[in-house]
């Protein structure tokens, strides 16, 4: 993951820059890492003790920044370079991150089913593909109400292992400040695991291709799969033979990973950030990416005075409901300068919707002349809740999320850049469906996530081979890997 030696962004945030315009061509005379304190933030704990939260944050402050500014301009770079058609992005990781689940295997499993997708997606689409996973920091979770109810009780609704913990009793319940700094410790551990996996040989080409994955057993839907596979790994083979391999080529064993999550705690997220020595300007330094969620991005409130600051890649959820002129609005403010991989926009809208609405979106910002990368969160807007009371997700509806996105940006002329996933390397039976169905009424043998249901190791990679074929076929027709 990058090279170690960028000594930049070690500074703390009140080394206060002289610069008055960001890199994207925010002004900086008015903000401050802090100057969302000003503004209405949604979606904020009510913390009981002002005392205790600001030990915690003070304790945050002092300790050292995640990643460095380099690395999130090296991002910044393949996102304009995933704009432009020449790469594709695979966002993947849990809705939320939890304290009970954190063990080196998970981070290892989801980290190596990423790579796997990487790799089955690349043979398709013929471009590199940008990897970047909701892990080492996501979180914290915006719910629709502050409060939730059972039986008559009221208690504040679980927010995420950072604020507060999802057992229905009022301590558990109450927001403690401490979580903050103790999710600082677990991403600062999963960074590093990711990292070392990243360079220390695990994601050698040779050892990810080993495919062990129950939807290819199925004997007559696992047959296009197993060929897929067969030809992916006689092209490794194929380089092997021409003298590619891990010992003549370092791109066959290392590879870059990038970290993500939803920037929803202001208090966090002012603590990490940091002035860049080398430029003079302010990241976000808890991750490469950060984002805007759906419910938290009102042009004049607290968190996108917060992101139009820090110069960051920035990501913003965008649903049926967003109207063109607001979301043109948004990218201008967030990018005046309208820089190449500043701005993604996450469209999650379930696939019906998606058909309606995207063209709409996509003709207001092609209109603007702005320079956004594109990409899908097929999950968002297929969350269904069964009779037995879990929220899943229809693999089916997941997938044609994702075919009509794709179909739409053909149709647009526009680049689908890049798919964002709940997903887990974990065998869990949170979505339905898949080819190794999952049942509604198994649901109840392993649904272990914190908050949304995610993909499972083998929904996860059938889907990358779906969008594999996919994406051969709009690449056998021009639709992607040059400029257009
Ligand atoms: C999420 O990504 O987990 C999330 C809450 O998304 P959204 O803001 O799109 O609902
Ligand atoms: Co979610």
């Amino acid at each position: 993951m990058i090279t170690p030696n960028q000594p930049d962004a070690l500074y703390h945030s009140s080394d206060r820059g002289d610069k008055q315009i960001s890199a994207t061509g925010a002004s900086l005379k008015d903000w401050s890492p802090s100057s969302w304190r000003d503004r209405e933030a949604l979606q904020q704990p009510n913390y009981e003790d002002a005392d205790e939260l600001e030990a915690a944050l003070t304790e945050i402050a002092n300790r050292p920044p995640l990643v460095f500014a380099g690395e999130a301009r090296s991002l910044q770079a393949q996102l304009a370079n995933a704009a432009a058609g020449n790469a594709f992005v695979l966002f993947g990781g849990d809705c939320a991150e939890s304290f009970a689940e954190f063990r080196a295997d998970g981070v290892r499993d989801t980290y190596r089913v990423l790579l796997q997708m990487s790799i089955v997606l690349m043979y398709g689409a013929g471009v590199p593909v940008v990897k970047l996973g909701r892990m080492a920091g996501q979180f914290a979770k915006p719910r629709s109400e502050d409060l939730e109810t059972i039986d008559g009780v009221s208690l504040p609704s679980y927010r995420g292992d950072n604020i507060n913990s999802s057992e229905f009793t009022p301590e558990a319940r109450r927001p403690d400040p401490r979580r903050l700094v103790r999710a600082y410790d677990q991403s600062c551990s999963t960074l590093n695991l990711l990292r070392a996996f990243s360079n220390g040989g695990y994601a050698s080409m040779q050892r990810v291709s080993k495919w062990n994955l129950d939807f290819m057993e199925d004997r007559e839907k696992g047959q296009e799969y197993r060929e897929l596979a067969d030809r992916v790994d006689a092209a490794i083979n194929f380089m092997k033979a021409c003298g590619i391999d891990e010992e003549t080529t370092p791109s066959m064993t290392t590879t870059d990973f990038f970290t993500a999550h939803e920037a929803l705690h202001l208090g966090y997220e002012e603590k990490l950030t940091r002035l860049d020595s080398t430029t003079e300007e302010y990241y976000g330094c808890s991750a490469h990416f950060l984002w805007c969620g759906e419910r938290t991005r009102q042009p004049e409130g607290a968190h996108m005075e917060y992101f139009r600051g820090v110069s960051n890649p920035i990501g913003i959820k965008i649903s049926d409901k967003s109207d063109g002129d607001s979301v043109v609005s948004l990218v201008r403010t967030l990018n005046p300068e309208n820089v190449p991989g500043r701005i993604t926009l996450i469209s999650r809208m379930g696939a019906e919707k998606l058909r309606e609405h995207l063209p709409r979106l996509i003709a207001a910002i092609e209109a603007a002349g702005l320079n956004v990368l594109w990409v899908t969160d097929p999950m968002h807007g297929n969350t269904v809740k069964t009779d037995n009371g879990y929220k899943t997700r229809p693999f089916e509806r997941v997938r044609d999320e994702v075919m009509a996105f794709f179909e739409v940006h053909e149709q647009m002329g526009t680049h689908p850049g890049g798919v964002h996933l709940e997903m887990t390397g974990q065998d869990v039976t949170e979505c339905t469906g898949g080819t190794a169905e999952v049942t509604i009424g198994d649901l109840e043998l392993r649904y272990l996530t914190h908050c949304d249901p995610r993909l499972n190791a083998s929904q996860a990679l059938e889907l990358a081979f779906l969008m594999s074929n996919k994406l051969a076929g709009m690449k056998e027709r021009g639709a992607i890997g040059k400029a257009r």
